[in-house]
């Protein structure tokens, strides 16, 4: 099973009608879509991405799919714009994905960065509902993204420390895997 696909065989068995979900790195909406299916029509998803090509992609995959009206875009930073959730009180979400890396088939040099990644997980335990899951996929084949996979690694084995249930998968069939990191808030 594709780490992509574990993180939904995860969060199927988790979310249910009415929940609040964030996707933090929306990209082409793949994971925006599949939140907002779970959460159904009176939950709320928001998707978060620093660029507008990406954002306008989700935006479309969603009204395509009939499901914009649950859904709020964001282009922004994700820690700039989980922070302001928090400050703003949204609080007690279900679930909050992070699929780091560029954009495919998009300029690769705006990609997710170690330290802007950690405050942005930082800011995601707290907005998270106790019991709550936060799902990060991590490459590390590209540029800076060996360093950023090692600081989520850090992030998440001092949040076990804390209390939180935390599992890592890791791929065994190529020389660098992605790694899956989930996180289940206490
Ligand atoms: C691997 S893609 C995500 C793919 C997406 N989950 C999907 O289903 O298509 C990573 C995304 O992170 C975005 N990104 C990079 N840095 C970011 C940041 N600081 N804040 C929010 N998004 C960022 C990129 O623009 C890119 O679209």
């Amino acid at each position: 099973m594709r780490l992509t696909e574990k993180v939904h065989h995860i969060l199927t068995n988790h979310l249910k009608e009415g929940d609040r979900a964030i996707d933090a790195t929306a990209g082409n909406g793949y994971d925006t879509l599949f939140l907002a299916e779970q959460v159904g029509p009176s939950g709320k998803v928001i998707a978060i991405d620093i660029q507008d090509c990406a954002i306008r992609s989700t935006r479309e995959r969603l009204e395509s799919a009939g499901l914009i009206d649950r859904v709020s875009v964001v282009t922004e930073d994700h820690a700039i714009a989980l922070r302001k959730l928090i400050k703003d009180d949204h609080e007690n979400v279900a679930a909050i994905t992070f699929n780091l890396g560029y954009l495919p088939g998009s300029d690769k040099s705006i990609q997710t960065r170690a330290e802007s990644t950690e405050e942005a997980l930082a800011a995601s335990i707290q907005l998270l509902a106790p019991g709550g899951y936060l799902c990060v996929t991590a490459y590390r084949g590209h540029s800076g993204g060996a360093v950023e996979a090692e600081t989520v690694g850090a992030f998440m084995r001092n949040a076990k420390k804390e209390g939180h249930a935390v599992d890592c998968h890791e791929p065994e069939s190529s020389i660098l895997p992605p790694i899956l990191w989930v996180l289940k808030k206490s």
